[in-house]
């Protein structure tokens, strides 16, 4: 029996779609909030394997979702790649920035990420062996665009404004910069699929802040790069995208990047990209996270919603983004049970 997901990433429609959450593991859990209080700090718990496996498997046994996503982050790649890494309690992820040309040339070479990076592979080695059989285990990466705008700006920001600054002003050296993530994060996910991960995603979450052209040269292109690479390295293994609030950028995604699902946020409604998307392939979501926190029947009723829209053609079931801290897990639940009883 081929798990679930995969036969949606196959592009099967199913009856019932398959069902998993972004930061399913995370702090809305009282089991994850205690595994990180024994690591100590979020970086400690990430390189961790023994407990960064705990924490992956807790939303697994609690709701049995059809797949498990790496705990991890996306900024551990450009950590690997030279740059000093840490978080600011109740803030959020702070960088050494890399914004001159002799900064992007003093980055380690992508072949040097592995030292850091091997309790990441480890993790996914005793998720493989600890998942259950119908449970799909995704790897991921961030996209370089995103990853590229902590780096500049050194810190999480609303409008990307340091990287589109850079952008404008030494587009040269900005392009370098998306070139080197683009080529080490080849080999991160490489790395990630040869440890055990079946599917991969690319998280995009600030893809809506490049337009026009930019949209097509900084997210649309190093996600083809990417995609093109592991392809050849890694035929069987399906890729998500996930480029956040492309709006309009959404149609043709998939087939402009060769991804084998575009993940679907929720400011768009579940019917415009039954309409727009899904006729390019599989797609993923996209249930507003705010449910998460509200519950009722305004839950049951939007859930039923996302199902019915997609129902037509390939989808797998996600939130819109990531659930958020004050979530109660007995709506996790419902919506659960909602979108396996719809
Ligand atoms: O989805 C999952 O459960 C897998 C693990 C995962 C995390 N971060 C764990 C995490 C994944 C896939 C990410 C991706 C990530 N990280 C993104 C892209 C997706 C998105 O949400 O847009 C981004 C932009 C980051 C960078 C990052 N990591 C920020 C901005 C923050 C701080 C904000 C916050 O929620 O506190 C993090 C921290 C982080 N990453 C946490 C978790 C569970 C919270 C850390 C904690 O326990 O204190």
């Amino acid at each position: 029996m081929t798990k679930l997901i995969l036969r949606a990433l196959a592009g099967e429609t199913l009856p019932t779609p398959p069902v998993w959450m972004m930061r399913q593991a995370g702090r809305y859990l009282p089991e994850y909030r205690a595994t990180r209080a024994q690591a100590g700090d979020f970086l400690s718990l990430c390189y961790n394997p023994e407990l960064a496996a705990e924490v992956t498997l807790q939303p697994i046994r609690r709701y049995g979702f059809d797949a498990a996503i790496l705990f991890a982050d996306i900024l551990l790649l450009p950590q690997a790649l030279g740059p000093k890494l840490w978080f600011e309690t109740g803030e959020g992820p702070r960088m050494e920035t890399t914004t001159t040309p002799e900064q992007v040339a003093a980055l380690r070479t992508s072949g040097a990420i592995h030292d850091t990076l091997s309790p990441i592979y480890e993790t996914i080695r005793i998720l493989r062996r600890e998942l259950p059989e119908e449970t799909t285990l995704i790897g991921f990466a961030g996209a370089p665009w995103t990853v590229a705008t902590y780096m500049i700006a050194g810190r999480g920001s609303k409008d990307q404004g340091a990287a589109h600054a850079l952008k404008a002003a030494d587009r040269a050296t900005f392009a370098a910069l998306i070139d080197r993530i683009t080529e080490a994060t080849v080999e991160y996910l490489s790395a990630q699929i040869e440890a055990g991960a079946e599917v991969v995603k690319l998280f995009d979450s600030w893809a809506g802040s490049l337009k026009g052209a930019d949209f097509t040269d900084f997210a649309v292109e190093p996600t083809r790069r990417i995609i093109a690479v592991l392809k050849v390295r890694h035929p069987e293994t399906p890729v998500i995208a996930f480029p956040r609030e492309a709006g309009a950028g959404y149609i043709g995604f998939a087939k402009a990047t060769g991804a084998d699902c575009v993940a679907i946020d929720n400011s768009v409604s579940p019917e415009w990209a039954a309409e727009n998307v899904q006729p390019g392939g599989c797609v993923q979501g996209n249930l507003a996270p705010g449910h998460m926190v509200t519950g009722g029947q305004d839950l049951i009723d939007a859930t039923r919603r996302v199902v019915d829209a997609f129902r037509g053609g390939p989808h797998i079931f996600n939130l819109g983004h990531g659930i958020t801290p004050d979530a109660d897990p007995a709506n996790v639940q419902l919506m659960v049970d909602t979108v396996r009883g719809a």
